[in-house]
């Protein structure tokens, strides 16, 4: 890896990747090999590139970077984050059992309601804030335990060291989606997680222009060797890789990673601090908030909140307007690029979820969730005062 001696920051890592451009021409931006297969010289002989599922320069390049940035074994790019995260499902066998966040995003919800219960693979969500309770569900056949964290859409901060430390007890593996915050703001391999999972679509990738996902293995030894192996057989058994170019695009928007969250959480607390002096808003979920129930515990474990903010307004009849009101913040799925988003998780983003249980998480009809790009925090708040402004008048 370029600069390997020189101990060089995350910030750096991530404009440079692994090799810091193509080490064969000198191009300071990492070549795209679009090819799907490479030729042999001779029988018996390979370049070290044979067939892009297995293996691609540019896919390996990401690969290589992610796992430096999260100071991993291995990292695998996938096409998706539920790519990904079916990746880790796939770990586990008929009669193991997993214990997950309760508060997580709806499609990893969907993944284990829909095809882990098919496999007969037994599954708790369980609020990780609460280690006692993870060990109440920690049975003999447990064999993963999954937090989310910050958790989605709730903000919900789990202890991760305190979990790894009941994981390795228990001989569980234990990974965490560390999709809200990126390596750059939380390393859940360094607090003692086996493994690390990303929705690529988002802060990663940066620019709401593609989509990818990657799992990361810690490096602990045997162990984590014999998780690579088997993580290597599953990616390029299963094909859900990561396709060059997406790869490219996913290499260039790891380079602004830096500049872009620290500008994103700027703002993110502006806004909301705004929300919570509103009126019309009742309550605000954003883990940088000095009132957030885990705030020490988020300072501890990471060194940033991220910009992901969600909010409860006064009546539910306000969500129309709110959404079709704003003009900056565009009302879309997704998070972590450079423009606002506004999400209605109650009827996207966690709608697989039954309605019993996201009510008594608070994901309710009442519940928005914004994803604060780079714009100006000015001109976010402004789009937002005038939305919610309108509201409290008509409503
Ligand atoms: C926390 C989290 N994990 C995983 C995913 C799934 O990622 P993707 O949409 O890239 O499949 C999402 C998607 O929103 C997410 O928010």
């Amino acid at each position: 890896m370029r600069g390997e001696k020189h101990n060089w920051s995350l910030e750096t890592r991530a404009v440079q990747g692994a090799q810091g451009g193509d080490p064969v021409t000198g191009a300071i931006s990492f070549p795209i090999y679009q090819s799907a297969t490479f030729e042999h010289p001779a029988l018996n002989e390979t370049t070290g590139w044979d067939y892009s599922r297995q293996g691609n320069p540019t896919r390996s390049e990401l690969e290589a970077t992610i796992a430096a940035l999260e100071g991993g074994l291995r990292g695998y790019a996938f096409s998706t984050g539920m790519a990904a995260l079916s990746a880790v499902l796939d770990l586990l066998e008929k009669g193991d059992h997993a214990i997950l966040s309760e508060d997580l995003y709806g499609g990893t919800w969907r993944l284990f309601d829909e095809c882990a219960r098919r496999r007969g693979i037994a599954f708790d969500f369980v609020d990780t804030r609460d280690v006692a309770r993870v060990e109440q569900a920690l049975c003999p056949t447990t064999r993963l335990v999954l937090a989310e964290s910050p958790s989605n859409p709730m903000a919900r901060v789990s202890d991760l060291a305190a979990l790894a430390a009941l994981c390795k007890q228990n001989g569980c593996l234990f990974a965490v989606d560390n999709t809200f915050l990126s390596p750059l703001f939380q390393r859940p391999l360094e607090l003692g997680a086996d493994m690390v999972i990303h929705s690529g679509s988002k802060f990663l990738a940066g620019h709401n222009d593609t989509l990818a996902g990657f799992v990361v293995v810690g490096s602990g030894g045997s162990e984590a060797q014999a998780l690579a192996d088997r993580l290597t057989l599953i990616h390029k058994t299963t094909g859900a890789v990561l396709s060059p170019f997406d790869s490219w695009l996913v290499l260039r928007g790891i380079k602004t990673l830096a500049v872009r969250i620290e500008r994103q959480e700027e703002s993110a607390l502006r806004i909301a601090l705004f929300l919570q002096g509103h009126p019309e808003v009742e309550e605000v979920y954003y883990a940088g908030l000095p009132d957030h129930p885990q705030y020490e515990l988020s300072r501890r474990q990471a060194s940033g909140f991220g910009s992901m903010i969600s909010f409860r307004v006064r009546s539910k009849d306000q969500i129309a307007q709110v959404l079709e009101r704003v003009q900056l913040i565009r009302f879309a799925e997704s998070l972590g690029g450079v423009e606002s988003l506004i999400t209605f998780p109650w009827q996207q983003t966690h709608a697989a979820i039954p309605e019993d249980f996201r009510r008594r998480l608070g994901v309710d009809e009442r519940l928005l969730r914004l994803s604060v790009g780079i714009e100006k925090a000015e001109d976010l708040i402004a789009d937002l005062e005038e939305a919610l402004v309108d509201c409290y008048q008509y409503c």
